[in-house]
């Protein structure tokens, strides 16, 4: 089996992030999403991996370059988002013949696909579909089952949800489905859906088996999926101490190499400081991921994903904030007092 990895798109959502990083990339637990994606399908044994780039391609391609995999890995161009059946298009030549997995890049699946794969390569269907009982069905593919298990029905994002079964992003195909991807229409939004594809499937009388999520499934697509992602990978996070650790630790803290922790800052964990990151006289608290190369004085923050490079000085509390790369929060000192910002388009802040 072979991999198809979902790595385009704009990630409107997720502005002004994905102005200058691809959604894709934004770290959760100090690792990117499509790492998480990408380490699933070779711990399942898929051996050739292709993965789908769009806006930011270069920032993909390198990143996932600068890792080391125990797979082959290699990229596809893709010129504008046009759907997620349309990556099938584009990806044929390279998957031709078998049979495959795709999995969108801003997912997480905490119990990964090797369940998956081993049920699906042992059946006869054509598909497989993983499923997971979501409150909000509306903003997702959602399913219909009959008796068996096997799918009936898919519709995308419907408005009356027959069912609250989402599809999540992660699918199983056999070769029929490079048929289906070019018989469709764009929908709606002017995209190939890939559950139309899938729809086609089935009304060609091929079988579609759905899959149940072990353990919990993320969409990592708004601001709060990520805090949301980011708490539910810290709670399993293994806390090794490579770094320098002076102060107070409580909970689960990994401290990675070169990292630094005053003996004046108290750290409760699960958390985690990146490479080489500097914190002093700081309180961190639980749930919050601080990246590599932060400098972290005088501040207390929780419930946060800081990324690569940020600075946080006399910042005063934090609590649930998306810091991006670079970024710097500190007090102002001078006059005249009050809130001083530079934010970028989109920016969100509460005071
Ligand atoms: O997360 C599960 C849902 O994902 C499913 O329930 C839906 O059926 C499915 O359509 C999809 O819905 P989204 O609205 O969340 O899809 P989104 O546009 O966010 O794209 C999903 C991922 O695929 C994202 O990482 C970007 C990437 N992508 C998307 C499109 C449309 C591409 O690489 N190329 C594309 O053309």
């Amino acid at each position: 089996m072979k991999g198809l990895v979902l790595s385009g798109g704009y990630g409107t959502r997720l502005r002004p992030l994905t102005y200058s990083q691809q959604k894709q990339l934004i770290p959760v637990a100090n690792k990117p999403v499509l790492f998480y994606a990408i380490q699933d399908m070779i711990d399942a044994g898929i051996k050739e991996i292709y993965v789908i780039v769009g806006p930011n391609k270069e920032q993909v391609m390198e990143t996932v370059r600068g890792a080391k995999w125990d797979a082959k890995i290699d990229f596809i161009y893709q010129d504008e988002p046009r759907g997620l059946a349309h990556t099938i298009r584009i990806a044929k030549e390279k998957l031709k013949g078998d049979s495959f997995a795709m999995y969108l890049g801003d997912n997480i699946l905490r119990g990964g696909i090797v369940k998956a794969v081993r049920e699906f390569e042992k059946s006869k269907c054509e598909a497989s579909v993983m499923l997971c009982p979501v409150p909000n069905p509306h903003e997702f593919g959602i399913a219909t089952l009959n008796r068996k298990g096997e799918i009936v029905k898919v519709v995308e994002k419907p408005k009356l949800p027959p069912t609250n079964l989402a599809v999540i992003g992660i699918y199983l195909f056999r070769p029929a489905i490079f048929k289906a991807v070019e018989e469709i229409k764009p929908s709606w939004r002017n995209q190939l859906e890939i559950t139309d594809a899938i729809q086609w499937l089935i009304d060609k009388g091929y079988k579609v088996k759905s899959a149940k999520v072990d353990g919990w499934w993320k969409d990592t697509g708004k601001p709060d999926d990520i805090l949301h992602a980011n708490r539910l990978v810290l709670d399993e996070i293994e806390a090794p101490v490579s770094g320098v650790m002076g102060g107070s630790i409580s909970g689960r803290v990994k401290i990675e190499e070169g990292a630094h922790v005053d003996e004046s800052s108290t750290i409760r964990g699960p958390a985690v400081i990146g490479k080489g990151a500097k914190v002093s006289c700081s309180y961190i608290g639980p749930y919050t991921s601080i990246g590599n190369g932060c400098e972290i004085t005088n501040t207390e923050i929780s419930d946060s994903v800081v990324m690569d490079g940020a600075k946080l000085e006399n910042a005063g509390k934090i609590v649930e904030s998306l810091i991006g790369k670079g970024a710097k929060v500190s007090a102002n000192n001078a006059h005249p007092h009050g809130h001083k910002m530079i934010l970028g388009d989109n920016s969100e802040v509460k005071l």
